[in-house]
């Protein structure tokens, strides 16, 4: 403690004399990581709003990364969850906790929390009735292991802090996103779209965080794209091209660390991604291959529009455009041309109640300043056709409602929108008027989290949704214009995707006015937007004026509440018969080299009994001089995948299979492939188990490429 006070007065004295000081660090600052993976099996995902989309296994673990910066007089904390979303219950689970160890050290002025927002992980955590509807209602696992590996990745970048330097760098990266509602970009006005090159934004922003002692820390990297490069069949928990390439970035950092486990932290999070995706060979019929209507249908009934690419399937995709990412973001790490943050830390945060907001918009049509007000939320009709990258999501016509008993126990209780309501939301026809709808909780949130960090000349303002490419593009704009005078002109703003509350959409009023999936899912009316950029203008101008900001209304606890949850436990598990958990049914073969794939099937338990956090499934073991096994994959790596299956329902039995893909640097020798897992006991009681296949001899060349090598 007594070397930290002497470091802040250092720091102060700092930046009084900048200049003198600018090669000694500026900061106290931390990195941390933890497993946020949840149960594997059985649970909805988040993100397509696809009931049938249960997950049955594991590709990729998922995890939150924290980065704290501290200039010894305030501190700000960020985080990026391999999550669908965030939302305020969970951030108050976190603070919770935190303060437990911290006292109010973090608070939600200082901590915020952003979800990429994979589509491959299990929902359930939200609470808010609509986000938690195709889960079949609130999943406690889901929630507690997100709550848990975010604080413990807070705790270790707390426990990290080391007296360090930040620099912020930036470079354009072609061909990983497309814009996915090029009609409604077209409807903004032709003299703002004039003003760039692309429907999408292509820049990467880049924060870095070294050590006093020049040690590498972590890195940030945010580039606007939906992590939806693994489509809406996927069963597997994935942290999709976003979480791969927080992966592979980690991996050339970490050297031999196992993923998950190395001291560096590169997150790529979140930002202005609403209106963009990452499958890049556009929609397309899903049969004939043709290009869609205008209205993204297909002829004839029973064929989808749906956009993929630019990989030949979605996992192919998925490693395209997070290489891609990850070559970009290394790039900008060597790149040289990184600028050195100096300047002092702050944050602001207010909580608003959207409904109630008032603005002031000019109508470029009219030529007239409007004054304009948030609505309570509603969804449009167009929320129910989904998107290319998703599409038929809430498809009432097929009936997939009707089988959902939330749904069954809720619907009569549905609200009809006043008309208010209507006149409020404008372009939009009402399908859901959530705002109205109070039974048995909140369906969606009134009031948001607002919130706003400035390291030195950086802004990081963090948003409660998912914001399009040019409501991202005002906003930057609304804050550089509010911070004149007081930045730099190389100032950089970057806009922090999906934080702290989840509210859906948010489109220019432009836009919506074109009520595409985008457009019908901006819940507080046609001047979200614009009341988002008085908000943070306010915010900036606070922060700059050194003023402080009532902290606003306090959203529900909804976790107090009495949450609904139909999701069954696990009863019990029984092995297959004559077996114990743990046999392996199915051996690798005997011989396999770089480019082959080794399975192995093994009698299991339910994953749902533990969810292995912070360890594995599965370990692919290699076999060393000394006689002992050394792990060279987990169930986190790319080049592993485990797989459930129910093979009784009665019975409680089930069976995994594991596969291993060899990657081309692998070291020949012998291995072999050991299964992890938990039972329930039919008389109570959760008890590990483990399982090993046979050893089986691993060499440089595939059979694949063995007969290339034989026969060229
Ligand atoms: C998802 O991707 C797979 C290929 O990996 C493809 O066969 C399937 O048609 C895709 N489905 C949708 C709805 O995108
Ligand atoms: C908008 O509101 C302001 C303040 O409440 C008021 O002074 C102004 O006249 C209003 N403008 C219009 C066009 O209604
Ligand atoms: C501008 O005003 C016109 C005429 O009242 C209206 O139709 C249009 O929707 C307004 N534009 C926006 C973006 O609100």
């Amino acid at each position: 403690m007594d070397s930290m006070l002497k470091f802040h007065r250092l720091l102060k004295l700092c930046f009084l004399l900048t200049a003198l000081c600018a090669a000694e660090a500026s900061y106290n600052v931390g990195v941390g990581i933890a497993d946020t993976t949840g149960p594997v099996a059985e649970i909805v995902f988040m993100g397509y709003a696809r009931p049938e989309q249960k997950g049955s296994g594991l590709h990729l673990r998922t995890f939150s990364r924290a980065f704290i910066i501290d200039d010894g007089e305030e501190r700000f904390v960020f985080v990026s969850v391999d999550s669908a979303m965030i939302g305020h219950g969970v951030r108050l689970a976190v603070l919770k906790k935190l303060s437990g160890r911290f006292d109010d050290m973090y608070s939600d002025k200082n901590v915020m929390i952003s979800g990429t927002h994979t589509h491959s992980a299990p929902g359930g955590y939200m609470m808010d009735v609509l986000f938690d509807l195709t889960t079949f209602g609130f999943v406690q696992e889901s929630f507690n292991a997100i709550v848990n590996g975010i604080t413990k990745s807070i705790e270790r970048a707390h426990d990290a802090l080391v007296p360090g330097r930040i620099f912020v760098t930036q470079g354009e990266l072609m061909g990983a996103n497309i814009n996915r509602s090029p009609k409604a970009y077209l409807n903004n006005p032709e003299t703002e779209r004039a003003k760039y090159a692309y429907n999408v934004d292509k820049t990467m922003i880049q924060l870095q965080f070294i050590a006093a002692d020049d040690r590498s820390l972590g890195v940030i990297n945010w580039f606007p794209v939906h992590p939806t490069s693994m489509n809406n069949t996927n069963k597997l928990v994935s942290s999709d091209n976003v979480g791969y390439a927080s992966i592979l970035f980690e991996k050339t950092m970490n050297k031999n660390s196992m993923v998950g486990k190395g001291s560096f932290v590169a997150a790529f999070a979140s930002t202005n991604l609403g209106d963009v995706s990452p499958n890049t060979r556009g929609p397309r019929c899903e049969f004939t291959g043709e290009t869609c209507s205008g209205a993204d249908t297909c002829p004839g009934k029973h064929e989808m529009c749906f956009a993929s690419g630019p990989g030949r399937d979605m996992f192919e995709s998925t490693s395209m455009i997070a290489n891609k990412m990850y070559q970009k973001a290394l790039e900008l790490w060597h790149g040289g041309k990184a600028k050195e943050v100096t300047g002092p830390i702050r944050v602001i945060h207010q909580y608003i109640r959207m409904p109630e907001q008032e603005a002031e918009f000019f109508n470029e049509t009219t030529g007239n300043v409007e004054n304009v007000t948030g609505c309570l939320p509603a969804m449009g009709y167009s929320f129910a056709a989904g998107t290319t990258d998703g599409p038929g999501s809430f498809s009432f016509e097929q009936g997939t409602t009707t089988s959902n008993p939330l749904w069954n126990a809720i619907r009569d209780f549905l609200a009809a929108p006043s008309k208010e309501d209507v006149l409020c939301h404008g372009a939009k026809p009402i399908l859901l008027a959530t705002g109205r709808m109070v039974f048995p909780y909140e369906w969606q949130p009134q009031v948001v989290s607002t919130h706003v960090a400035l390291l030195g000349d950086v802004i990081i303002a963090g948003v409660p949704g998912e914001f399009t490419t040019m409501s991202g593009r005002r906003l930057r704009d609304a804050i550089k214009g509010a911070m004149q005078n007081s930045a730099s002109d190389d100032g950089v703003v970057v806009i922090a995707g999906l934080c702290n509350t989840y509210s859906d959409y948010v489109t220019t009023p432009e836009e919506y006015q074109i009520q595409r999936y985008e457009g019908a899912s901006t819940i507080y009316g046609p001047h979200t937007l614009t009341i988002y950029l008085k908000q943070y203008k306010e915010l900036v101008t606070a922060l700059l004026a050194r003023k402080s900001l009532v902290p606003g209304p306090q959203p529900p606890d909804l976790y107090s509440s009495h949450l609904i949850s139909l999701v069954t436990p696990v009863l019990f598990d029984t092995p297959k018969w004559r077996h114990e958990f743990g046999d392996c049914l199915e051996h690798p073969a005997k011989v396999a080299g770089a480019g082959d794939t080794v399975t192995a099937r093994f009698v299991a338990g339910h994953p749902r009994n533990n969810p292995m956090a912070g360890g594995s499934f599965l370990f692919i073991e290699r076999l060393e001089d000394d006689e002992s096994w050394k792990t060279v994959a987990t169930d986190a790596n790319w080049e592993t995948k485990f797989i459930w299956k129910r093979t009784s329902i009665f019975l409680g039995s089930s069976e995994v299979t594991i596969s291993w893909t060899i990657p081309d640097d692998v070291e020949p020798g012998e291995y072999r492939i050991r299964h992890n897992g938990n039972y329930r006991y039919i008389l109570g009681g959760i008890y590990p188990y483990k399982g090993v296949s046979n050893h089986f001899e691993v060499v440089a060349f595939g059979s694949s490429r063995r007969k290339r090598y034989y026969f060229a």
